[in-house]
């Protein structure tokens, strides 16, 4: 087992107080600034787990943002991989070990900012939360489960097209076959 006390490396990842997002860290190699206050095994390193989420978590759908599920709900997501959404998405102990400790360490607070209503209980979906659904209520079914190019709300980057860098700003939305969102 791989050892990670790293410091909560909250900040990171975290969504700003007006609910517009700040992804900061994804991708930019910040989360390796805090390691002078965590101590990582082997060598690992902050940027390793988040580039090991990435490529793994990012293999079928877009690496969802960490923020939007609370730490238990990240626990059972990655204590049952073999059993993932109607797929096997098992992978090696090593990454699996990395991709828990990052997604923990970054996962939002459950009754707290986007998760304000949430108990902490392991909702698997991000797409079912209050939060997201807020978000969503003005995207009509025709440009979701009945968009070929879309197919449901879990495939973020087909309307947002910056998700591959933790961008969902709705200003970058652009819904295929519809184009750019304005409300
Ligand atoms: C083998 C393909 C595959 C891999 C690899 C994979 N997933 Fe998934 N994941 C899926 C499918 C399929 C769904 C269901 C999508 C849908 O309902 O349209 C899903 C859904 C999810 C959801 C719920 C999305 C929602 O609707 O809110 C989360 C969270 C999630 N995956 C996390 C992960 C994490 C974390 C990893 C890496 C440990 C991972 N996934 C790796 C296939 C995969
Ligand atoms: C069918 C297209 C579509 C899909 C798929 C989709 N979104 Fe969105 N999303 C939108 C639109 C449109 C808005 C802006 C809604 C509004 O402001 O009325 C939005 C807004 C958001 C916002 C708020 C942004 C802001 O500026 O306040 C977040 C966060 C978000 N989406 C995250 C996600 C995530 C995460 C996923 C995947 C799990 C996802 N979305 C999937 C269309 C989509």
């Amino acid at each position: 087992m791989l050892k990670v006390s790293v410091k909560k490396i909250a900040g990171y990842l975290r969504w700003g107080v007006a609910g517009s997002f700040i992804v900061a860290a994804w991708g930019l190699g910040l989360t390796g600034v805090s390691n002078a206050s965590g101590t990582y095994s082997a060598g690992q390193t902050a940027t390793a787990e988040a580039a090991a989420y990435r490529e793994e978590c990012g293999a079928c759908h877009v690496a969802y943002p960490s923020g939007l599920l609370p730490a238990a709900s990240w626990t059972t997501i990655m204590t049952t991989l073999d059993e993932h959404f109607g797929e096997n998405a098992e992978m090696t102990a090593e990454s699996a070990a990395m991709i828990s400790a990052y997604l923990t360490d970054n996962a939002g607070k459950a009754g707290r900012g986007v998760l304000k209503r949430i108990k902490g209980d392991a909702h698997l979906r991000i797409t079912e939360l209050p939060y997201f659904v807020r978000k969503h209520d003005e995207v009509p079914g025709r440009m979701v489960s009945g968009n070929k190019e879309v197919g449901s709300f879990s495939n973020c980057n087909a309307c947002h097209q910056r998700a591959e860098r933790g961008d969902f700003d709705e200003d970058s939305v652009r819904i295929p076959g519809y184009g750019r969102w304005d409300d």
